[in-house]
């Protein structure tokens, strides 16, 4: 065997080796399961049902919202530029967010987090 195709073996191999770290790395960030109850001309109306450590992935608001917990739970969330907020949430206490949000969300609590989202179709961007 000549020195080229053992290096280029060792080559593939770490390119193997790579492939499989990204796609732990990946498969580490389970996605929070998204049920959308409702979708019509005004409403979209989505359950958000998390594991702990469990992510939306990044996203951005097109439209005003509001989110619903169903249960206690602490998110983390990253914004556009790696900023890091935690927000605690009470069950049955909403918050309204206007469109423009960008961000992942990731369920930094112990248990199971469930939230509804309510993004209101009419609405747009800067109006009050
Ligand atoms: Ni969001």
């Amino acid at each position: 065997m000549s020195r080229f195709v053992k290096v280029t073996l060792v080559g593939s191999t770490a390119c193997a080796m790579a492939l499989l770290i990204s796609n732990v790395a990946s498969l580490s960030q389970e996605k929070a399961i998204a049920t959308v109850q409702i979708d019509d001309n005004h409403l979209r109306v989505t359950e958000w049902r998390f594991a702990p450590g469990a992510a939306t992935g990044y996203h951005r608001h097109d439209h005003d919202y509001v989110v619903v917990p169903v249960r206690d739970g602490e998110l983390k969330i990253l914004g556009p530029k790696g900023e890091v907020s935690v927000a605690k949430l009470e069950q049955g206490k909403s918050r309204f967010r206007n469109a423009g949000v960008e961000h992942d969300v990731i369920n930094n609590g112990p248990g199971e987090m469930v939230f509804i989202e309510i993004e209101l179709k009419d609405t747009v961007i800067g109006r009050e």
